[in-house]
């Protein structure tokens, strides 16, 4: 129990603003997996954040309930990770006020994320996606988290989390624990297959740049047949110079296990076709059973209740001990 007590802490999550794909999973889930033997993990559907931008309510919550369905197959047991949704913690929206009094105007925008999404929803740049990292910084601080394991396109939102707990504690003493991100080597950034210049995204317009993870084998195979290569007809790591097929090892490289050399040495004097019909199965393959699993989880509603019930529980006690202690120090009078 001592052990338990001193384990480091992790809070990480993903909206559930569609169907997650394989750069959720590369980036972050599968790392979480990784490391929920040695810390203490929560994990949550971010849906709060979801509603930045106009969410169809049943796809929300039927989006909600595949993610928890697929976080549990993909390995986080629910006796070891607290699994909770976002909105059934309130202390989230409490403590995302609070910091938004202790966040900068200039600060916010500077967010890459808000820059790209209010260019893309040029009709709704609305408080919220404006303030979103400050709502975010609240999700991580509560838990005080010592690790935050995100794909690359999350560092900068860590980043400004880390700037507001040491605005606040320099102000209030040590509130907050700095946050530190953890981002994978490999897999950090996995762009679309159809301009591997830009992140795989499931907002993306073009679907056949985004694989999912819970998709049919046949369309993964399908997408990875059309990904976009280059002219060159040698497989070989420039990230520069041949951004698909670079994409395209980093992929392999995750699902296999072998180093870029490897990879280099296997396809030498081979055609692309061979190549991305081999990095489409690995996909498939590694995703297989995950698919199954979830799919199994998820005709048990009464479980998946069960669980996010209890995460819920376990989390507020966590977050709630931070949350009154942030009240106290900046005045308010206590209940
Ligand atoms: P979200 O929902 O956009 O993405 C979820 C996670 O998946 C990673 N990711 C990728 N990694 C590599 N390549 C890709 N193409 C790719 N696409 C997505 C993201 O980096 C992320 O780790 N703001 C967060 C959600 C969030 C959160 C948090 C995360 C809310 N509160 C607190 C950590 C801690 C987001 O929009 O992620």
């Amino acid at each position: 129990m001592e052990n338990e007590v001193q384990k480091k802490r992790i809070l990480s999550g993903i909206q559930p603003s569609g169907d997650l794909t394989l750069g959720s999973y590369l980036g972050a889930i599968k790392n979480w997996a990784a490391l929920s033997n040695d810390y203490d993990c929560y994990y949550m559907m971010a849906d709060m954040h979801t509603i930045t931008v106009r969410q169809v309510p049943a796809e929300l919550r039927r989006h909600t309930m595949t993610q928890l369905a697929a976080y549990i197959a993909c390995g986080l047991n629910p006796e070891k990770n607290v699994l909770f949704i976002q909105s059934h913690v309130p202390a989230h929206a409490q403590l995302g006020w609070v910091l938004d009094c202790y966040t900068m105007f200039g600060e916010l925008t500077r967010m890459t994320q808000f820059k790209d999404k209010s260019a893309k929803n040029a009709d709704n740049i609305n408080a919220g996606l404006f303030t979103y990292p400050s709502l975010m910084a609240a999700d991580i601080l509560l838990y005080q988290a010592d690790l935050v394991p995100v794909g690359g396109d999350q560092k900068q939102h860590v980043e400004i989390c880390r700037d507001i707990a040491t605005r606040f504690n320099g102000i209030y003493g040590d509130v907050f624990k700095l946050p530190d991100p953890y981002i994978p080597k490999v897999g950090a950034r996995v762009m679309s297959l159809t301009s591997p210049e830009s992140k795989m995204s499931k907002s993306d317009k073009d679907q056949n740049g985004c694989v999912y993870m819970l998709e049919k084998p046949e369309d993964i195979l399908r997408k990875f047949k059309k990904a976009v290569t280059d002219s060159d007809a040698c497989v070989r790591y420039d990230l520069a110079a041949k951004p698909g097929v670079s994409n395209l090892m980093q992929i392999y490289s995750v699902t296999t296990g072998e180093s870029f050399e490897e990879i280099e040495r296997e396809f030498a004097g081979r055609g692309y076709g061979d190549f991305k019909a081999a990095v489409g199965e690995s996909v498939v393959e590694m995703l297989r059973p995950i698919q199954e699993e979830t799919n199994r989880i998820l005709t048990d509603k009464a479980y998946l209740q069960s669980v996010y019930r209890a995460g819920a529980e376990q989390a507020a006690k966590v977050a709630y001990k931070t949350l009154n202690k942030v009240y106290k120090k900046i005045g308010f009078v206590e209940r």
